[in-house]
């Protein structure tokens, strides 16, 4: 059993690390700010337009933002383990914390045409993923410029944009497209720790609160102080 209990911790450890070593490129530093509330909420609309068809986001019920973008839990899929071949499209709540903002950026922006691949397209940052590429419309259709063996030659040596081309444009211009994906890993990190708005609001209540109470303390104390010392001279000059 315990044998058993190790080989699913490891085997689990050893195929979650792959995957992210397979990327082939230096991820790019994805210039998100949780604070900023229009980039979130602009990214939770686009997250429901194109992503909450085969993704769930099922820690996020009851915050207001997903709410008024329309992210809610009865139009969540629900995948069972053998859906898509055993690779369901898994549940985004925490993918921030579990594989980085920049990850999560580079990835969504590094698909490209791949005829040998079951869906037409592969991607430089998670190879041979079974996710079919959502952006060809509005991104248009990327091509290799190296050839695919030499993919593991260099790998980490280069960023993405370095290795693909635009083939057919999109209906974006890079730049918007960029904004556009930007705000959608916004929402991700945002969900993946949305506490940390509330916290600071919280924070600063309590700081405020903290301050008021000391200043009361201190007062009562000094009166106090005044008591004492008063008592003490009228008892001394019995
Ligand atoms: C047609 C279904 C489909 C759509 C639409 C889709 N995805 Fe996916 N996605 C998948 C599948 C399937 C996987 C798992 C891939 C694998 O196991 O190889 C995945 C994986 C991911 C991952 C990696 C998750 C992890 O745990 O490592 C991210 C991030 C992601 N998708 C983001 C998005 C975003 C953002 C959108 C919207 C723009 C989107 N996806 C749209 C099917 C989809």
């Amino acid at each position: 059993m315990k044998g058993l209990i190790l080989t699913v911790i490891l085997g689990g450890t050893v195929t979650y690390v792959n995957a992210i070593e397979q990327s082939f490129v230096k991820p790019d530093k994805a210039p998100i700010d949780i604070k900023d509330r229009a980039t979130v909420l602009r990214g939770a609309v686009h997250f429901k337009a194109q992503c909450l068809t085969c993704h769930s986001m099922k820690y996020m019920r009851f915050d207001e933002i997903s709410q008024e973008a329309g992210i809610v839990p009865k139009l969540m899929p629900v995948w069972d383990e053998f859906a898509w071949g055993g690779n369901p499209p898994p549940d985004l709540s925490l993918v921030v914390k579990r594989r980085s903002a920049d990850w999560v950026y580079t990835f969504l922006r590094s698909f490209y045409l791949d005829a040998g691949h079951s869906t037409g397209f592969n991607n430089l940052v998670w190879h041979n993923t079974k996710m079919p590429n959502p952006f060809v419309g509005i991104q248009g259709q990327q091509v290799l410029m190296v050839p695919l063996s030499d993919l593991q030659h260099i790998r980490g040596e280069k960023r993405w944009s370095e290795l693909l081309e635009l083939e057919t444009q999109g209906a974006m211009t890079g730049e918007q497209f960029d904004d556009y994906v930007n705000d959608m890993v916004n929402y991700l990190a945002y969900a993946s720790d949305p506490s940390s708005l509330e916290r600071e609001k919280i924070g600063s209540w309590v700081i405020g609160y903290m301050v008021v109470l000391f200043i009361v303390l201190l007062a009562l104390s000094l009166s106090y102080w005044d008591d004492i010392k008063r008592k003490h001279y009228q008892s001394s000059d019995k």
